[in-house]
């Protein structure tokens, strides 16, 4: 049984269902072409089959690996940035305690660095970190990229003067390439605990590999659970027929973008979500977005942005559509307490539940925005649970895979993300970078 459920009915205003059909074929080619190995960036589809593929033994090690962490450590610093950082801190964040972050029980708490390269949250880190017991995990694919590498150099140094090299070798964990760059020649030399991330698995695709795993596990989550959502949903979209949940959102924001629906707008009523619309925002941003083609995928936490970004959405540019996550079950009961005295005229709504309020929020706001013209489509969830977000996860990489192939574009390479890195290298003068070096400066003058 799923716990998701996908409705379409309120884009029906914009795009009939005959608008929705017209993507029929290409979706089931695109389906195809997924499972064959047949499309464009066919060397990057290892995700497809992960959930069924990964190992109870690698879950077992992960979980291992993450107690001992568990164990020594008052913090763990998970580095990394994009694909190996946003779909950790996704999970963890939708299943944490708003006030006990990234902390379940009597576990470290877990802290990130490298997705950023702010010089007053390094400070801060190893400030906060100067008479604590910590523990890195290092995740970098490419072992190479620039902000992780920072964050890694100068904890590392912390750490192994905290504890000489020797323990605090112990206490590093390194994600990355089997055999290639500089992280796994690291790893190597130091006798790191490592993990790998496959050749075929593309960073934004990789939060059900080591990569999310093993931060998620150390935050004290079921990382079985969330696998087994995860194979749930590779079952439930493995086949072209009208039960398939992942093409029919994926032909419903086809035909939005073919009707002028431009943005997507990924729509939360619950604050725990937010770093999930992150990590979608990436997922589909670095897919889609490219050959000058694709939705631009933006976000807000309602009801918080439906008093800033509520009236662009309701009256501005009518090139928008929405998808709503609607949490069905909350994990707590609070109730609206009365007053004697009513100033505030809550009576009306004491005794009910705070959710009772926001669902209404929600309906209101999707009936106001259904009626403004924002075609609606709407993702039903069971609870924020490991079991459910693993279905999500799956449910939103098969269905960004689709939609990427029937757009027409690899959804698997990112060839634009390179043109920054490029000039700051130039800027920074790296060496082999003289040229570019010489050119920028030039420009610049
Ligand atoms: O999706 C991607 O490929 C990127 O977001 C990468 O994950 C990100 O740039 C980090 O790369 P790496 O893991 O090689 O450090």
């Amino acid at each position: 049984m799923k716990n998701i459920n996908l409705d379409v009915k309120d884009v029906l205003g914009t795009v009939n269902s005959d608008a929705i059909h017209a993507f029929d074929s290409k979706a089931a080619d695109s389906l195809s072409m997924l499972h064959d190995g047949t499309g464009a960036g066919n060397d990057f589809l290892g995700w497809v089959n992960l959930p069924s593929e990964t190992s109870d033994s690698l879950l077992d090690d992960i979980i291992a690996t993450a107690n001992s962490l568990r164990n020594d450590c008052e913090a763990v610093v998970a580095i990394g940035i994009g694909g190996s950082y946003l779909g950790a801190k996704a999970v963890i964040e939708a299943l944490s305690d708003s006030f006990a972050p990234y902390k379940k029980a009597n576990g470290p708490v877990l802290l990130f660095a490298g997705q950023n390269i702010g010089e007053d949250y390094l400070f801060e880190l190893t400030s906060y970190l100067k008479d604590k017991k910590f523990g890195i995990i290092v995740i970098s694919k490419s072992g190479t990229t620039t902000e992780p590498a920072i964050a890694f150099r100068m904890l590392k140094e912390q750490l192994e003067a905290q504890l000489g090299k020797a323990e605090a070798s112990r206490r590093i964990v390194a994600i990355t390439d089997a055999k290639r760059g500089a992280l796994r020649q690291l790893a190597t030399e130091e006798g790191y605990k490592t993990y790998v991330i496959a050749d075929n698995v593309g960073g934004r695709f990789s939060v059900l590999t080591p990569v999310g795993l093993l931060p998620i596990a150390v935050a004290g989550f079921d990382i079985k659970a969330l696998v087994a959502g995860a194979r749930r949903m590779q079952k439930a979209t493995a086949e072209d027929n009208d039960d398939n949940i992942a093409m029919l959102y994926a032909k419903t924001r086809n035909a939005l973008y073919s009707a002028g629906k431009k943005i997507e707008i990924l729509v939360n009523y619950n604050p725990k979500l937010h770093f999930f619309a992150e990590w979608w925002k990436q997922l589909y941003g670095e897919s889609e977005g490219k050959d000058h083609k694709g939705i631009f995928p933006a976000s807000v936490d309602n009801s918080t942005d439906l008093h800033s970004m509520g009236q662009w959405i309701q009256d501005g540019e009518r090139t928008i559509f929405e998808t709503v996550i609607s949490v069905v079950n909350q994990r707590h009961n609070v109730v609206i307490p009365s007053d004697e005295a009513n100033l505030d005229g809550l009576n009306y709504i004491a005794s009910r539940r705070v959710d009772e309020v926001n669902k209404m929020a929600e309906l209101g706001t999707r009936i106001a925005h259904v009626d403004g013209g924002v075609p609606n489509i709407r993702i039903t969830i069971d609870s924020l649970c490991e079991d459910c977000l693993g279905e999500l996860i799956y449910f939103f990489e098969k269905a960004c895979g689709i939609s990427g192939y029937i757009l027409g574009v690899n959804p698997f390479n990112q060839p634009g993300v390179e043109d920054y890195k490029r000039n700051m290298f130039a800027l920074l003068a790296k060496p082999g970078y003289e040229k570019e070096t010489e050119a920028i400066r030039a420009r610049l003058s």
